[in-house]
C-alpha cells in the first residue's frame, strides 16, 4: 500500500465520507499489516475488544460484531462519552453467499429534507436535544458505564450518533420518534451497497456515515475492525 493511495482514501474520507482501498497483506490475513496500516490513517484505540477487533460470527445472539444477522445502520461506540472519530474495517475473508454486505448511508443524505420526511413535527428539534442514551454491548461492558451518558442524536455539523437496537428511551415520546426515525434510517434511498473482497478496506468517518451490513450464512466470514481516534 503506497503512502500516496493512503492520502487519497483519507482524503475521500474527508469529501464522501467514506472510501475503500486494496491491500494484499489483508487479504492475506497479515495482522501486523493491518496494525501499520492503522497506524499510518490515524491514532488506533484500544477500547472495546482492542485495536484489532475480529468481526466474525462466533455468537448465537450479541452486538453486531458477533453474529450473522443483519445489522441497522449506525455509527460505533454510540454508547461512550466520546465516540472514535473513524473507523477501518479489513476485508480478510467475504461470505461466500453473499451476504455480508456493507451498507452506508451518509449523514448529510439522512439529513437533507429531514422534517418531511414521515416524522412527527417535533421529532427532529427532540433528536436535536441531548437526551438519549444507550446500553454498553454486554460483550464491551467493562469499557464504559451502561447506559451512557445523554447525548443528542443529530449534532452540530451533521454529525450523527445513533444505533437502534440498545437505545433506551427512558423519556416519555422518545420511543415513538426513535422508531420513527429508525424507519426513516433504513428506508433511506440514498443508501449505498459496497461488497468488500478480500484485501479490500472500508475506512469510514464515524459520525457523518452511518454503516451497517447485511445477514449472512458463511461461518467463515472474516474481517477485523479498528477504531481511529
Ligand atoms: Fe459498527
Amino acid at each position: 500500500m503506497r503512502t500516496a493511495d493512503l492520502r487519497s482514501a483519507a482524503r475521500e474520507v474527508t469529501l464522501r465520507g467514506w472510501a475503500v482501498f486494496h491491500d494484499e497483506d489483508v487479504a492475506a490475513g497479515d495482522t501486523a499489516a493491518m496494525d501499520s496500516l492503522a497506524r499510518a490513517c490515524g491514532r488506533p484505540s484500544a477500547r472495546d475488544g482492542g485495536p484489532l477487533w475480529p468481526v466474525a460470527p462466533r455468537a448465537a445472539t450479541g452486538t453486531f460484531s458477533v453474529t450473522s444477522a443483519d445489522t441497522g445502520l449506525h455509527t460505533d461506540a454510540q454508547y461512550h462519552e466520546r465516540p472514535e472519530s473513524r473507523f477501518l474495517l479489513f476485508c480478510v475473508r467475504p461470505a461466500w453467499c453473499g451476504g455480508g454486505l456493507s451498507r452506508l448511508l451518509r449523514t448529510a443524505d439522512l439529513l437533507d429534507g429531514l422534517s418531511e420526511a414521515g416524522l412527527d413535527e417535533n421529532d427532529p428539534a427532540l433528536l436535536e436535544r441531548g437526551v438519549w442514551r444507550w446500553r454498553t454491548p454486554e460483550v464491551f461492558r467493562a469499557a464504559a458505564r451502561a447506559p451512557s451518558g445523554a447525548h443528542a442524536v443529530i449534532g452540530r455539523r451533521g454529525k450523527v450518533r445513533w444505533r437502534y437496537d440498545n437505545l433506551v428511551a427512558t423519556e416519555s415520546g422518545l420511543a415513538g420518534t426513535a422508531r420513527r426515525f429508525h424507519r426513516h434510517v433504513e428506508d433511506h434511498p440514498a443508501t449505498e451497497t459496497v461488497s468488500l473482497s478480500a484485501g479490500d478496506v472500508l475506512y469510514c468517518d464515524n459520525s457523518l456515515v452511518l454503516h451497517g451490513r447485511t445477514a449472512f450464512r458463511d461461518p467463515g466470514r472474516l474481517l477485523y475492525r479498528t477504531r481511529l481516534w
